[in-house]
């Protein structure tokens, strides 16, 4: 047979992880135990109290057909949020209106793209950036833009390199504060800078955070919502995921412009039939019952980032020291492209980093570390990045010979 697949599928970037992949299964098959740092997946359980509202919910019959209400989710878990958007950002949301279930995040990066995008508008992705966003503008027949998050700017998007012209053209921009890759910050005026770009021009903007509650030394992360006039114009998605320790659960919201969240709703009508109201209970149980399991985290991730900068800086990868997310996002020495880059570091500790170019062209020069993985692994990752200092610091040179 021909190759399958719709060109939508086949205009996909390959997939820049693919040499890391084989480097890794062929270490694996010599024998060494290999480190993957690659993943953001955290490592720690579900809280208690969250599995027993599953099991609870999971064994009542009622549950058990499709999901109540089932575009927009439970009317008690919307009320939820909106109870947690309140108590956390300070944002009022109508829960019938503002607010739908979704089976986490990137479900709804992917549905605002089809809700939103035709074939040939044009979506504005930030480089680098989280790979699903250019795979969802792909999926819609988009044309994509990509505007640079520089280094010299702490990865912020500078609203000059968006521009009226480009503006005008555009139908959807993506952020994605706090940032992953680059694990950059921004603040409300930010927001207010963008949300009045976008109303002068008409264009819709998504601020997709996940990382919302993964923020240290007293960083306070904003809802793009807390920007005035934000309404018009903007939809977050926001995720169990991460806080809760939920991944697996496939659980998150979208919340803003009604019509926005409308659309999204009508697509999940259309294509999947939302959330098990069981999980929707755990959910509940999550954003209404005790919050001490998101700063136990903190710790452990705040503890980890020292380790890992620390490290990296002793081994001459000067990074920056993270404010929110649990990633670090190391400059690598000048002289090697981050997908050899990784390679090598995978041939001499048996640790696997994410190349920066798998996130855009602007993340070349740039390798992306989790701190998603237990301590005692992380640990012994660092230790072999200690052990690999020389061998480490004369990389590029090797390269050149
Ligand atoms: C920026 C960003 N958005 C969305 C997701 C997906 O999160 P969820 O589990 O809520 O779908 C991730 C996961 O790594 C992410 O980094």
């Amino acid at each position: 047979m021909n190759d399958p697949r719709a060109e939508r599928l086949r205009r996909l970037p390959p997939y820049l992880y693919m040499e890391i992949r084989r480097k890794t299964r062929e270490a694996q098959a010599r024998g060494i135990d290999v480190i993957s740092l690659g993943v953001g997946d955290p490592d720690r359980p579900t809280p208690d109290h969250i599995i027993s509202a599953l099991v609870e919910a999971a064994g009542k019959p009622e549950n058990h057909r499709y999901p109540t209400d089932e575009e927009k989710g439970m009317r008690a878990f919307r009320e939820s949020v909106a109870g947690w958007y309140g108590r956390r950002f300070g944002v009022d949301l109508d829960p019938d209106g503002e607010v739908v279930a979704l089976i986490g995040s990137k479900e709804g990066n992917h549905h605002l793209a089809l809700a939103v995008l035709d074939p040939g508008d044009v979506a504005i992705i930030p480089d680098p950036g989280y790979p699903a966003y250019l795979a969802s503008a792909i999926f819609a027949g988009a044309e994509v833009v990509r505007v640079p998050l520089r280094p010299e700017n702490d990865f912020v998007l500078d609203i000059n390199d968006l521009g009226d012209e480009l503006g005008r053209r555009a139908r959807l921009l993506w952020l994605s504060y706090p940032n992953n890759p680059t694990t950059a910050v921004v603040d409300v005026p930010f927001f207010e800078r963008v949300v009045a770009w976008a109303r002068r021009n008409d264009v819709v903007v998504v601020n997709d955070n996940p990382y919302s509650e993964i923020a240290f030394d007293g960083v306070r992360i904003p809802s793009i919502l807390e920007a005035d006039g934000a309404r018009d114009v903007a939809i977050e998605f926001n995720s169990l995921s991460k806080p809760y320790n939920m991944t697996g659960w496939r659980i998150g919201m979208a919340v803003g412009n009604r019509e926005l969240v409308g659309a999204i709703a009508q697509v999940k009508e259309n294509t999947d039939s939302g959330v098990f109201n069981a999980v929707q209970y755990a959910g509940i149980a999550a954003l209404d019952g005790p919050q001490d399991a998101i700063a136990a985290n903190l710790e452990v991730y705040r503890r980890r980032r020292d380790l890992v900068v620390d490290t990296l800086r002793s081994v001459g990868l000067a990074l920056d020291r993270p404010k929110a997310t649990f990633y670090g996002w190391a400059p690598i020495p000048p002289g090697l492209g981050s997908i050899e880059y990784a390679g090598r570091l995978l041939d001499l500790t048996g640790v696997v980093v994410t190349p920066g170019i798998g996130y855009g062209q602007m993340g070349e020069g740039y390798v992306r570390l989790s701190l998603s993985v237990p301590d005692a692994r992380l640990a012994e990752a660092m230790d072999r990045l200690s052990s690999a200092r020389h061998e480490l610091a004369a990389l590029p040179a090797t390269a050149a010979g």
